[in-house]
This record gives C-alpha cells, structure tokens and sequence, in this order.
C-alpha cells in the first residue's frame, strides 16, 4: 500500500481515514482521555496537508481545503465513533521547506478544524527541537506562530517549544490569547520541573537543548543521575 499522497488510491485514503478513526475508539476503550491528530513535523497527515508533498488533483489535494480534507474526515468520523475523546491537533506552523506550509496557511488550516469542532490545537513546526535555547535569551520559538492562531480559532491554543522559564510562559500568558504551555526536553531533564517551578517562581530549567535525548537509550536526558546535584 502507499503511504505518500500523491500516490495513494481513493480506496487507501479511505483506508487509511477509517484506521485513524478505528484508533482513536480503540483509546476511548482503553480508557484514554484524548487523542491527538499528528499534523506536524512531516508525519503522515503533516505531510498529506503540505503543498510541498501533496500535490493530487482530486478532492483530496489542490486548495488548502482540499489537503486538509482527509485530517476534516478523519476528526468528523472519531467525534461521531467516539464522542467522550478530547481530540487535540498538533500543527505545523510552518514547514520550513520549499513550497510547504507558511504560518499564514497554518492559522487557515487551524480555522478550518476550529470550525469542525478540534477541542484544541498545539502549535509547532517542522525542527520541533531547536538547539540551544536558553532561559530569557531566547524562549519560545514558536510564540508569535501560536500567537496568531490563538487570535483566529475559538478552542484553546498551545504553545510548544523553547520554554524554559516560569516568567517567560506567564508572559506569553498574559500577552497573547495562548492558553496552554507544553514542555517536553525540561521533563527529561527534570520530571519534577513544575513543582520546583511552583516552590521557587525563580527557578530555571536546567536542559541545555543539546538534543542528545533524541539518540539516548529510552529518550533518557543525558545529564540525569549524573550527580545528585543534577538530578
Ligand atoms: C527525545 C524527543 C522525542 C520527541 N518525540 C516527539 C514525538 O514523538 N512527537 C512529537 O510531536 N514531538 C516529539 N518531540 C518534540 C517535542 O514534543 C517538542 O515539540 C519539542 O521538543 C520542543 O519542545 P521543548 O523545547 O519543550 O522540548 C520529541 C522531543 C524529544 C526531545
Ligand atoms: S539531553 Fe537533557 S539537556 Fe540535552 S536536550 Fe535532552 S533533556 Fe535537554
């Protein structure tokens, strides 16, 4: 079966739009709160709604409404199959490639599955994992992307990459319509972040975005367990 859309048959995008939507009923029976629609980061549907990859003429392509349309099936088909899920997305804002998805295109995209009823909307990019960020130098990576779609849809925005800082994410907070904050690189380094966070407002987070997780055994932060004054 193929997998890149351009060389997809109706039949596989069916296919594949009744397999996400088996998934997500098989979570609610599993007991999940929610699932989240991966169009980011060039998986599958990231890359189904790209102009750099896609370019089909059918129903399916053309027009940004035409390649968001399988991801519009797809989250149409779990609300009705399985109706207690919290379906979130996370998006590319950009993809930082030739031809692809621009942040203009990701706040239309994110207004269409605002309209089709997404429960909320994590905003993110091709390089999710930018190196070397550091605390009140140079946070948030993704902010004014995420910032903008916030200004656009009515469900909640989340904003993911770069946060570092607990006076930094009250900022964006405070500043913009962003509603959540994601963390992933500073809870391998230090699960208990938030509430080190929450006991000293004054707390930074220790990871030094050098990436090395992403080849470490488990996705283990390298620096952990090293001493007990780096846990
Ligand atoms: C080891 C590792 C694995 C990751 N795997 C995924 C993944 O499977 N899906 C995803 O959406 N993001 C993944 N990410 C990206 C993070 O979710 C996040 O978007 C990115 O690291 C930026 O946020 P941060 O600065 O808080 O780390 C991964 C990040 C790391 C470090
Ligand atoms: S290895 Fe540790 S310090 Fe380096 S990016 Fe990953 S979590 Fe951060």
């Amino acid at each position: 079966m193929q997998t890149e859309p351009d060389g997809m048959s109706i039949d596989e995008v069916h296919l594949v739009r009744e397999q996400f939507i088996d998934a997500a009923v098989s979570a609610e029976k599993a007991g999940f709160d929610g699932v989240q629609l991966h169009i980011a980061h060039f998986f599958f549907l990231s890359r189904f709604v790209s102009p750099a990859v896609n370019h089909r003429e059918d129903d399916y392509g053309g027009s940004i409404a035409g390649r968001t349309r399988l991801v519009l099936e797809i989250l149409s088909g779990i609300k009705s199959a399985a109706p207690s899920l919290h379906i979130t997305a996370k998006v590319n804002s950009s993809d930082f490639t030739y031809g692809g998805i621009t942040e203009k295109d990701c706040v239309e995209i994110c207004s269409l599955l605002d309209e089709a009823g997404i429960n909320s909307i994590e905003v993110s990019g091709n390089g999710t994992s930018v190196g070397g960020v550091r605390a009140h130098q140079n946070e948030g990576y993704f902010v004014p992307a995420a910032a903008a779609v916030a200004e656009a849809v009515r469900c909640p925005v989340i904003a993911v990459g770069g946060f570092r800082s607990l006076d930094f994410m009250e900022e964006v907070l405070n500043k913009t319509k962003i509603n959540f904050i994601s963390l992933s690189r500073p809870l391998l380094r230090e699960p208990d972040l938030p509430l080190k966070m929450k006991q000293d407002a004054n707390y930074i987070s220790k990871c030094v975005s050098c990436n090395a997780c992403y080849s470490s055994e488990a996705h283990k932060c390298i620096f952990r367990g090293r001493s007990e004054n780096n846990a």
